[in-house]
């Protein structure tokens, strides 16, 4: 219960200004209407001026964690269940239910939007990432009914709709890695290039490159461009619609200084175009899905191999893990530079 001043609304302006300049409005609660009156919550007793107790939103944290703000709500059993960890992608937040939750989705996802007060909508993971465009399917469970949103990393803005396209957040430190080794002038083969996230982090920070962006999936090729035009990037981004075994042999042979490969899974079956596209001195970004421990070494096979194929000489530059994705797995990213 907060203690208010309740004033006619056609006086609640001017008595806002007042309570300020007295020192006594408590900006810590929201202010609240009905058809007639409008409260405001005080922080001390303003002479002239009647006060009333009533309950008003808190603007303050009240809970430092999802489970905290479902204590009461769920069993013991069912808050340890809960997942901690879920992403935020601009105001929208992705959840897991575990199975024996699903009734209690709504309660989750409103502790969800309770602890973090920037996110205006909760989806639900419905299933893995699947096929060609990596999507997965959702469903909004509580808040505004969207999937879309805008989301900003390291300056560059981008408009996304997680129900559509892939997107992560989890590879920004990747594109700034990469965004800081790119030099001027640089022509980029981006391949997956998704919304364009990594084409438009590298033209952030260089805007004075040549940047193919390739991509098969329609709907994020569209927001890719809306994004390169949100940017500014037209003179460094061309975002095409295409497949990559297709676009490359046809349009960028002994192209590229550079080479994006961001596909986690199978994107060693592209190596053949990516030898296609390089020049001599080209750096490629490799991304690889393998056994912990094992998968640099893993990807640096594929690459040794696809090379000796390609009849061409490589050497390698730097490995790392990108992040851990099972206890038994990890994507990892070589880089190497094509030799001749
Ligand atoms: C894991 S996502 C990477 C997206 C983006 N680079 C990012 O970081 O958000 C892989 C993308 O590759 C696209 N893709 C899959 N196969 C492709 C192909 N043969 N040619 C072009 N794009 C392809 C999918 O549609 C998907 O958007």
């Amino acid at each position: 219960m907060a203690k208010c001043v309740k004033v006619e609304k056609k006086n609640g302006e001017a008595t806002r200004q007042k309570l300020i300049a007295a020192g006594a409005f408590d900006p810590s609660f929201v202010p609240e209407a009905d058809e007639k009156f409008v409260y405001f919550a005080v922080k001390k007793p303003v002479k002239g001026m009647k006060i009333v107790e009533r309950r008003l939103r808190s603007r303050e944290r009240k809970f430092r964690s999802i489970q905290e703000a479902l204590r009461g709500k769920l069993s013991e059993k069912e808050l340890e269940e809960v997942v901690r960890s879920f992403d935020v992608v601009g105001d929208v937040a992705i959840v897991e239910i575990p199975l024996g939750l699903q009734a209690k989705e709504k309660l989750i996802a409103e502790a969800v939007m309770e602890v973090h007060r920037n996110v205006k909508a909760v989806a639900r993971k419905m299933g893995p990432m699947e096929g060609e465009f990596r999507v997965r399917k959702l469903k909004v469970i509580a808040g505004e009914k969207r999937t879309e949103t805008l989301y900003r990393e390291h300056g560059a803005m981008m408009r996304i709709d997680l129900a559509k396209a892939y997107f992560s957040p989890r590879l920004a430190f990747e594109r700034k890695r990469i965004a800081e080794q790119v030099g001027k002038g640089e022509r980029i083969l981006a391949m997956f290039a998704g919304v364009g996230p990594f084409p438009l982090v590298i033209a952030r920070k260089q805007p004075n490159v040549e940047i193919a962006a390739v991509e098969l999936n329609p709907d994020a090729v569209r927001l890719m461009k809306e994004n390169v035009k949100l940017n500014h990037a037209e003179g460094s981004i061309k975002a095409i619609l295409g497949d990559v075994h297709e676009v490359v042999p046809m349009k960028f042979r002994g192209w590229a200084d550079r080479i994006l490969m961001p596909l986690p899974k199978g994107a060693h079956e592209f190596l053949g175009d990516a030898f296609l596209a390089a020049r001599k001195g080209c750096v490629v970004h490799f991304y690889h899905f393998g056994p912990v421990g094992k998968a640099a070494a893993e990807a640096k096979g594929m690459v040794r191999k696809a090379a000796r194929k390609a009849g061409r000489k490589v050497s390698f530059l730097e490995e790392r893990v990108v992040r851990p994705y099972s206890p038994q797995a990890e994507q990892v990213v070589v880089d190497f530079r094509v030799l001749d």
